[in-house]
């Protein structure tokens, strides 16, 4: 059934803008194939929006975002706006339209492709058959906690509370149950107050509502090890904010680049915010070689989860995944003097769309 939907795009700073307008073609195409309508409302966010606004998340992006059935998103931030005085930041923005949106928990997928496993600094064969899907909270610890700043020093507090965590651990569990069963919990149990709180709950949330998901605590250090040295152990992975901000970034070596991790935000309704896992790449923005697929692949991710298109989300993965096999690489992936650009790459999934 062909449908209508409203998805607010907010391409944001550095290489945020190409990987955005490359995206926004693949959308139409698929559309386009199968009868759908998209309205794409453009908004600011992050640097643009203090530059033009004052301010990082304008209200009228907030509005919009809320009003909207999704919100695809580039990135934000930027050499411009990194003076460590500043009083407001690009990253507020992002943060803030985050919890604006209730959205808590940050599925991010690190699925190794054959044709990239060469890319990869980890060793082709501990990656094969690595699938595994990290599920990170977003919208609390020391992410959002006070801040404080003096002459002499400074804190960020971490917080958690009883609720944060069990919709997160229910969220990261009922997606394990989809896949092979398995649930990691991810905490520095043995230091930090918080993650005995992580703990106990993730505990009896799976207990009584998981018994036939299978549960296994890891230490974030250790599992910083082990997802290099065993990363097919991996099922899916719960951590809270700041562990799954890292853990991801290095995950993303295991997919050879951080330009292929793509990340849906979701939470308890149907809008969700879709954008890659890497930042505003200012070393090299405004050259158009920026690889698109992270954010092509998190436009996929909105298909599916915010307006339940699976058959046109699992098409564009298909593309994607059928111009790895032709090696169109941008420069990130590409051997040297091979590489396509941003645009080129993103035309090669819209040729290979079924
Ligand atoms: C991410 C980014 C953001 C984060 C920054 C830009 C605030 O690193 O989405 O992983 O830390 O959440
Ligand atoms: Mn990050």
């Amino acid at each position: 059934m062909p449908i209508h939907a409203d998805i607010v795009v907010l391409p944001g700073d550095g290489i945020g803008t190409e990987i955005v307008a490359a995206t926004l073609p693949v959308l139409e195409a698929i559309a386009h194939r199968h009868g759908h309508r998209f309205g794409f409302h453009e908004h600011d966010i992050g640097g643009i929006a203090i530059d033009r606004h004052g301010v990082p998340l304008p209200a009228a992006t907030l509005e919009a975002a809320q009003k909207a059935d999704a919100v695809l998103l580039g990135a934000v931030g930027g050499p411009k706006w990194s003076d460590p005085n500043a009083k407001v930041r690009p990253e507020q923005g992002l943060l803030a339209i985050r919890k604006g949106l209730g959205l808590f928990a940050n599925v991010r997928p690190v699925r190794p492709h054959r044709a990239a496993l060469g890319a990869s600094p980890i060793k082709s064969e501990l990656l094969e058959g690595v699938d595994i899907v990290v599920v990170r909270e977003l919208t609390g610890g020391i992410y959002f906690g006070d801040k404080t700043r003096s002459d002499s020093d400074a804190s960020d507090l971490c917080r958690y509370t009883v609720v944060e965590i069990e919709r997160v651990v229910r969220s990261a569990a009922a997606l394990a149950r989809t896949r092979r069963g398995h649930l990691t919990s991810v905490d520095k149990a043995n230091v930090l107050e918080t993650s005995r709180l992580w703990r106990d709950v993730t505990n009896r949330v799976m207990r009584e509502e998981f018994p036939d998901v299978t549960l296994e605590h890891q230490l974030v250090d250790s599992m910083a090890m082990h997802l290099l040295s065993k990363p097919r152990a991996y099922d899916v992975i719960v951590t809270e904010n700041m562990f799954g901000d890292i853990l991801t970034d290095e995950a993303s070596m295991l997919a050879g680049s951080l330009g292929l991790l793509a990340s849906a935000s979701l939470g308890d309704g149907k809008v969700g915010i879709y954008e890659p896992i890497h930042g505003s790449a200012p070393d090299i923005a405004g050259k158009g070689i920026a690889n698109p697929y992270a954010t092509i692949l998190s436009a996929a991710m909105l298909l599916r989860h915010s307006l339940g298109l699976e058959a046109e989300a699992a098409s564009i993965e298909a593309a994607v995944s059928d111009a790895l096999d032709a090696k169109v690489f941008t420069a990130d992936l590409a051997a040297p003097g091979q590489a396509v650009s941003t645009t080129q790459a993103a035309q090669a999934v819209i040729e290979r769309l079924a």
